[in-house]
């Protein structure tokens, strides 16, 4: 499969193979020891994420050991409302927590897009550094946060399992609301297109927290600015292709999978795969989507679900990745067996 030049670029451009490429949400991270080992030298995680040499050597990291197809930028969604001037801090064990906007004034007085870079600028160089090291067959892929996503943790101020703060404050200061959504389309349009001109060949936009919008507005504040992104980068640079991660909006899934402007779906590990590879794949490439638990559990049954997915999705378009991130606790041992089942 390694002889086809970039196998995981070849599939997002609507080709097939027999084996599907893979590469697993937050590959880089803390299940790593060699990821533990240069956090601690970096100091902080946003250290981390700002510091292109380190970045760098962490975004290589799980490609040195695995036979993945994907490296992904490490850097992290929050980047954004930081760049936007709200202040970001991550603390050991407890998770993100952030400056918030309350009201209009707030989200007026927001950083203006063409001023981001000054706190962005390392990222762009972590992605000149990668490139310039990246073995050829490997995808380099670019990655911003959805804007309902982003406008979440900065409403919220930290994760949250409702999201009741961000949908009150939506329904109650809708022109706020429009605002802020407005001006992290703007931003993460920039950001994403400083990512593609330093060298990332595919962009993902991670909407994590989409299936908390009420049904109604998935349409509005989920695909809507996700497709207004992909549009605007593909007007400068149609060459990219753009995977979106809805996750949890169950059966909106279709309707995500016929924009032209989105050349790959992401599934959750929720949805019914013959739903998926009926309503999803039929239109379009998908990526997924075993349950991250089953690099914890490893053993056979995680040797069956990778069968399962790859026989389920082997008529279409597919990426093979997990359904969500990879969790600290996971094992080594059971990734190398998800990889060695999957490629034989
Ligand atoms: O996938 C990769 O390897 C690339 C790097 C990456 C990170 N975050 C690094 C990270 C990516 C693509 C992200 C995306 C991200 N960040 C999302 C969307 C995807 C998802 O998981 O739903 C979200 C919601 C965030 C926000 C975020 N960053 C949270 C909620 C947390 C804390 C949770 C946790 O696992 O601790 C982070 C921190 C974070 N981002 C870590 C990593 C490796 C762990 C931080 C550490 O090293 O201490």
């Amino acid at each position: 499969m390694k002889n086809i030049d970039k196998p995981l670029l070849h599939v997002l451009k609507g080709y097939r193979l027999k084996n599907p490429p893979i590469w697993l949400m937050r590959q880089a991270g803390r299940y790593l020891p060699e990821y533990k080992k240069t956090r601690a030298l970096a100091g902080s995680f946003l250290d981390l994420c700002y510091n292109p040499k380190l970045a760098a050597e962490v975004t290589l990291q799980p490609l040195k050991r695995f036979n993945l197809d994907g490296a992904i930028l490490f850097a992290d969604i929050l980047l954004i409302p930081n760049s936007m001037g709200l202040k970001v801090n991550f603390q050991e064990g407890v998770g993100p927590s952030l400056e918030t906007v309350d009201n209009f004034n707030d989200v007026e007085r927001l950083i203006a897009t063409d001023q981001i870079h000054k706190v962005l600028n390392p990222i762009y160089d972590t992605v000149n550094l990668v490139k310039s090291k990246l073995d050829k067959e490997i995808t380099f892929i670019g990655f911003a946060g959805a804007p309902w996503t982003v406008a979440t943790y900065m409403i919220e101020g930290k994760g949250s399992k409702d999201h009741q703060k961000t949908k009150v404050f939506m329904a109650s200061k809708p022109d706020s609301f429009d605002l802020l959504i407005s001006k992290i389309v703007d931003a993460t349009v920039e950001y994403l297109m400083k990512q593609v001109e330093a060298g990332v060949e595919v962009i993902k936009i991670f909407d994590s927290w989409a299936g908390s919008l009420p049904g109604t507005l998935v349409n509005k504040y989920s695909l809507g600015p996700m497709k207004k992104i992909a549009k605007r980068i593909k007007e400068k640079h149609p060459q990219i292709p753009v995977i979106v991660f809805p996750r949890g909006v169950g059966p909106h899934y279709e309707c995500f999978s016929v924009i032209d402007e989105f050349d790959c779906i992401a599934l959750d590990s929720n949805l019914p795969i013959k739903w998926a590879r009926e309503k999803v794949q039929k239109n379009t490439t998908i990526q997924g989507n075993l349950d991250p638990s089953y690099l914890i559990s490893g053993g056979s049954s995680l040797v069956e679900q990778v069968v399962e997915i790859k026989k389920e999705f082997e008529k279409g378009g597919h990426i093979f990745n997990l359904g969500h991130g990879i969790t600290p606790n996971a094992e080594i041992k059971n990734v190398e067996l998800l990889i060695n089942t999957l490629k034989g």
